[in-house]
Formats: structure tokens, C-alpha cells, sequence
């Protein structure tokens, strides 16, 4: 029987375990450039078998936050290589999770203060986070954004080619496409945010083409084994909605099949809330997804998300309901999780005053279960 303890590769990426840590915004690094804390960070959780990391800007367009990073200035990728190089000396394996916002952004973060873009000219109701003059934090409404025109998605797609090799030079061992929570792909993928009437809007094919057309950037550029995906189907994240998620993502993942991705990342339920969440009048069928995938020949690996806990993630491994299983909150206060859910030691509580913004506290100084032994 297969373990959550278990090696596996996942496409060209050999992972010493099945214990993956989320993407986790944290807002620590001030002009985009990530810095010695954030090397810290990562470098203290790399016994997970892989390390996704927050997610992380492709252009200046594509930011939608305060202090998260970006992936387009040497600085910043000069930056992610002392990440990279941290965590592959402590013997683990790094992504980074590649982000556009679109409308889940403020002019004040976007170049020149212009508006957001997005599929369509729809203001979320959502919020972003900010940081003032004086340095605290606060969170403001996303602002109305503008449709993108037709003639500016060949330069966004470019965006994701460039930021992808870029990825690649800077260490990363791949790339996870960020098409979850409400984010500009899913903002063209779900029908409450995208009312297009070109051949990017209107029905299921057209809603998910600029998905497979990043996928198709990306992958072209650095190699299908090395490129993951997340989805999250019923999320109501960044006020994402579609009466019909099941068909709109099956039809996802039946065109995920066509490459040898190296994993699907799905988020069960709402992100950070209930995993029985559902959009429309019935529940989101997750096995069926997971069915049509493999009916369609895809070979990529299984990963999911959402409020697992030790239990549930060791029964589903074994189950084989999943090849892997991501932990977000767990990681931020446990960087030794691996070894914990491995002795089932009990877990640090995460603190959810430090999730977004401020220092080491609450950062880099969760201790160790040796540290708490002693
Ligand atoms: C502080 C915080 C930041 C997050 N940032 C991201 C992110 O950058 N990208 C993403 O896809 N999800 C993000 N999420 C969602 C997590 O990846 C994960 O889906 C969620 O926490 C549920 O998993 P959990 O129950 O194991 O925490 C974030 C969640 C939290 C709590």
C-alpha cells in the first residue's frame, strides 16, 4: 500500500515524500525582491517533499498585493536564487506558483496607477492588502478593472514564457500555473466573471482558452514534466462564480490530459473553509473530475487541498484517492510537519495575526518539535 511517506516522481521531479507545502502568500517582501528572511522561510520547511511557493508575480501588471514577490527584475530573481539554492542544499525540492492578480488588484499597485485587467470589466467583491506610509497594513477594495482587448493576450502569454524560464534559470525545479481562487485564468474561466463575446468568452471552449494557451507558453518553454497546475472548482474566493463548475472543469482537465504535466493541483471546496462547499444546485463531484482526467490519458499527479488533517491525508494516500496532498496553514507554524505527521507529534497552533505582512514573528520563529522535546 502507498504511504504519505512515500518517494514519488511527479513528472522530470523526483520528491522524497507526498507531504507538499501550499502556496502561502506572506507579504515579506518589500519591493517585490525576495530577501534573507524569505530564505529562511523556505529553507526551514524543505523536508516537505516539495515546496510551492506563494504565489509569485510574472509582471508588474500581475501584482496584486503589498510586499509579495515578482518574478520579472534581476533583483528579484537574483533573490529567488538564494531561495532555491537554501532549499535544494537542504535536500528539498522548490516551485514557484506563477501569478497574474487581473481584477484582484488596486491602481495603486498597478504601473503608471493605471486599472487592472481582466476578461471583463466586472469589479470584484473582494479585497486586497495594502501597505500604508507609515508601514501597517490594511485591507482595501479591489478596483474596477478594464477588459483586456483582444490584441494585448499574445503579450501576456509572452509574460508567462518569460517568467517561466526565468523560473527555471533562477533554480526552481519547475513551475506551478496559478489557476485557482479567482485569479485572472479563472477569472476567464468562470462565466460571473468573464461575459466576453469574442472567442475567449461564452461557452466552456472559448472561457478556457486562455488557459490552455498559457499552458501551452509555458510549456513550450520549459518542458511539460516541469509544469503543474492548481484549480480550485467551486471556490468562491475573489467572488469566483459558475452555476456549472463540474462540466467547466471537466472540460479542463480533459484538455489537461493532453500533456505530461508533471501534477493537477486541485482545491477541494472553498479555499481555507468548508471542503464540502458547492456552487449550483449539487455537490462537486471530485472523483468524477479525477475519472475524466484518467479517461483522457492523463498520467500527471493527483494533488489536493483543503483543510486536511494527518488522518485524512494518510487515508487518502493509501486509499489512492491521492497521490499527494498539500497542507497550507499546518506549514506556516510547523516547518517540520513531514517529521511531526510522521511521529504523530502534536501541531503549533498558526497565528493568524502574522499571516500577511511583519517579520520574523510569526514567520521563521515556529519551533522545532526537538525544540519543544527538550
Ligand atoms: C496566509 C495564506 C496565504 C495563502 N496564499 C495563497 C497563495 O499565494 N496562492 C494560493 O494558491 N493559495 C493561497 N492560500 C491558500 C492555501 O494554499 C490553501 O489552499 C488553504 O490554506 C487551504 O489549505 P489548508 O487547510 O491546508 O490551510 C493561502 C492561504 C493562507 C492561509
Amino acid at each position: 500500500m502507498t504511504s504519505l511517506f512515500d518517494p514519488i516522481k511527479i513528472g522530470d521531479i523526483q520528491l522524497a515524500n507526498r507531504i507538499v507545502m501550499a502556496p502561502l502568500t506572506r507579504n515579506r517582501s518589500p519591493g517585490a525582491v525576495p530577501n534573507t528572511l524569505n530564505v529562511t522561510y523556505y529553507e526551514q520547511r524543505a523536508s516537505a517533499g516539495l515546496l510551492i511557493t506563494e504565489a509569485t508575480a510574472i509582471t508588474h501588471q500581475g501584482q496584486g498585493y503589498a510586499d509579495v514577490p515578482g518574478l520579472y527584475t534581476k533583483e528579484a530573481l537574483d533573490g529567488w536564487r538564494q531561495v532555491t539554492g537554501a532549499v535544494h542544499k537542504a535536500g528539498g525540492k522548490i516551485v514557484v506558483q506563477m501569478w497574474h492578480v487581473g481584477r484582484i488588484s488596486h491602481t495603486s499597485l498597478q504601473p503608471n496607477g493605471g486599472k487592472p485587467v481582466s476578461a471583463s470589466a466586472i469589479q470584484a467583491k473582494s479585497k486586497t492588502y495594502l501597505i500604508n506610509e507609515d508601514g501597517t497594513g490594511t485591507f482595501a477594495e479591489t478596483s474596477e478593472p478594464r477588459a483586456l482587448e483582444l490584441v494585448e493576450i499574445p503579450g501576456i502569454l509572452e509574460d508567462y514564457r518569460k517568467a517561466a524560464r526565468a523560473a527555471i534559470d533562477a533554480g526552481f525545479d519547475g513551475v506551478e500555473i496559478h489557476a485557482a481562487n479567482g485569479y485572472l485564468i479563472d477569472q476567464f474561466l468562470r462565466s460571473g466573471s468573464n461575459v466576453r463575446t469574442d472567442q475567449y468568452g461564452g461557452p466552456i471552449e472559448n472561457r478556457a482558452r486562455f488557459l490552455f494557451e498559457v499552458v501551452d507558453a509555458i510549456t513550450r518553454e520549459i518542458g511539460e514534466g516541469r509544469t503543474g497546475i492548481r484549480i480550485s472548482p467551486v471556490t468562491p474566493a475573489n467572488d469566483s462564480s459558475d452555476p456549472d463548475a463540474q462540466a467547466l472543469f471537466t472540460y479542463v482537465v480533459e484538455g489537461l490530459a493532453k500533456y505530461k504535466l508533471s501534477y493537477i493541483h486541485i482545491i477541494e471546496g472553498a479555499t481555507g473553509g468548508p471542503r464540502d462547499f458547492q456552487q449550483g444546485d449539487k455537490p462537486f463531484d471530485y472523483k468524477a473530475l479525477q475519472h475524466a482526467y484518467e479517461k483522457a490519458g492523463g498520467k500527471a499527479a493527483w494533488m489536493t487541498n483543503n483543510g486536511y488533517d494527518r488522518e485524512l491525508a494518510i487515508q487518502s494516500v493509501e486509499e489512492g484517492k491521492t497521490d499527494l496532498v498539500a497542507f497550507g496553514k499546518p506549514f506556516i507554524a510547523n516547518p517540520d510537519l513531514v517529521q511531526r505527521l510522521k511521529d504523530n507529534a502534536p501541531l503549533n497552533t498558526p497565528d493568524q495575526a502574522t499571516f500577511y505582512g511583519g517579520g520574523a514573528k510569526g514567520y521563521t520563529d515556529y519551533p522545532l518539535l526537538e525544540q519543544q522535546v527538550a
